[in-house]
């Protein structure tokens, strides 16, 4: 994982923070619970420029000031940091805003609609010394920080190649294609997993509810796949959609000597570990004994192939509110001064790849390699 973009910069450290979140749409009110139910209560204001999304947050929150925009919000001094969870083409006005107001920022995914976008928010944070943060929510997830935790230890082996599907059918947008909607989350993801930015991106995708705005996609993220690369060569795939009969949220890390899968819909199997792989075993060695547990496979030469089958294991894991700790993290980064684990750099890094994955989809799919050394 990046960290993020303002350990220095953060003038402000020590200071009690005191939210306003502008968006109580679909996304907004799992924010505004969060940061209400938070310890000491951070949040102190509401705006929306829908009075019925504003009831709806009233009747919940009546102890809170409440704004029909956010101009309005930014104006009151109590507030001292913003949470957007406005659409998405309004994310860089609205942050922008919101810095150039001196108010700390914790932005929805993605960042901006552009690389250009977010490195004009990078840099206005840098200049009034302000928190700024993403909404990679599945890096405050702690099934995917264990798996996380599994990698580095080494225990799945080298990490050959991931894969995640998210897939339901609704929320289905006007303004952005799934890409832009739904694969931020599997990007952060992918690249928090695998520890490496890809090189070079593949987007394939289909229209069919609007024209022009894809419903399905498959992209291909190849890491390590640049001439004179030094990181591990391997590849992750990501299969995005609303429009699909079933709700799957998975995640799947096949590694050299164990796999996991994460399923975010299935609270009692949440991750799985199978103790399963294929071990190369050189000729000479002799062939296995009796009671040797594999599965011969193949002959190749020098070695022979081994179908390992171990057990499988169902960790049991205390898995907090991904939102819950996202916020808390937010309010910590404002206080203490930390840089934010999803901080603006992560959402550039992210941003890139979606950008390169839309090139690709508008060339039929062709890939595209994304320069790192630009960042
Ligand atoms: N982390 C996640 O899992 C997740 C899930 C869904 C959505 N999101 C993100 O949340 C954000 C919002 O998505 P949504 O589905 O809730 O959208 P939405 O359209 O339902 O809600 C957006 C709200 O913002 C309000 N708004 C817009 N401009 C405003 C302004 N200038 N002042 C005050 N209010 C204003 C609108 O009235 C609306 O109620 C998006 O960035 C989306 O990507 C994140």
């Amino acid at each position: 994982m990046t960290e993020g973009s303002l350990p220095a910069g953060n003038t402000h450290a020590g200071e009690t923070a005191r939210v306003g979140v502008v968006g109580a749409g679909y996304w907004g009110p799992n924010l505004i619970r969060n940061l209400a139910e938070l310890p000491r209560s951070p949040l102190v204001a509401v705006a929306d420029r829908d009075p019925a999304r504003l009831e709806y947050a009233r009747a919940r929150y009546p102890h809170v000031r409440f704004y029909s925009e956010l101009e309005e919000l930014l104006a009151d001094g109590e507030v001292n940091a913003v949470v957007l969870a406005t659409p998405a083409e309004l994310h860089e006005r609205h942050a922008l805003a919101a810095l150039e107001a001196g108010k700390h920022v914790f932005v929805e995914k993605p960042l901006a609609t552009s690389s250009a976008g977010c490195r004009r928010l990078m840099a206005a944070a840098e200049a009034h010394g302000r928190v700024l943060m993403v909404g990679h929510t599945f890096l405050h997830n702690d099934a995917v920080r264990w798996v996380k935790a599994r990698i580095d230890e080494g225990d799945l082996g080298d990490v050959l190649y991931l894969y995640s599907r998210r897939l339901n059918l609704g929320q289905v947008r006007q303004d952005i294609n799934v890409v832009w909607n739904l694969a931020p989350h599997d990007i952060s993801i992918m690249l928090y997993l695998a520890g490496q930015r890809p090189d070079r991106v593949a987007c394939h995708g289909q229209a069919f509810l609007q024209k022009g705005v894809e419903d399905v996609a498959f992209l291909t993220l190849e890491f390590g796949a640049a001439p004179g690369g030094t990181g591990a060569r391997r590849a992750a795939h990501i299969h995005v959609s609303w429009l699909d009969p079933n709700k799957v949220r998975e995640v799947v890390v096949v590694g050299s000597r164990k796999m996991v899968v994460y399923d975010d819909v299935d609270a009692d199997h949440m991750i799985q570990v199978y103790d399963k792989g294929v071990d190369r075993v050189p000729v000479q060695a002799g062939g296995a004994a009796a009671s040797d547990p594999r599965e011969r496979l193949e002959t190749f030469g020098e070695f022979k192939l081994w179908l390992r089958w171990g057990d499988l294991t169902i960790p049991k894991l205390r898995v907090a509110e991904p939102l819950r700790n996202e916020m808390a993290h937010f309010i910590q980064c404002i206080e203490t001064g930390q840089a934010p684990i999803t901080g603006a750099l992560n959402g550039l890094e992210v941003v890139r790849v979606l950008e390169a994955a839309d090139e690709s989809l508008r060339a039929g799919g062709a890939p595209v390699e994304i320069d790192w050394s630009a960042t």
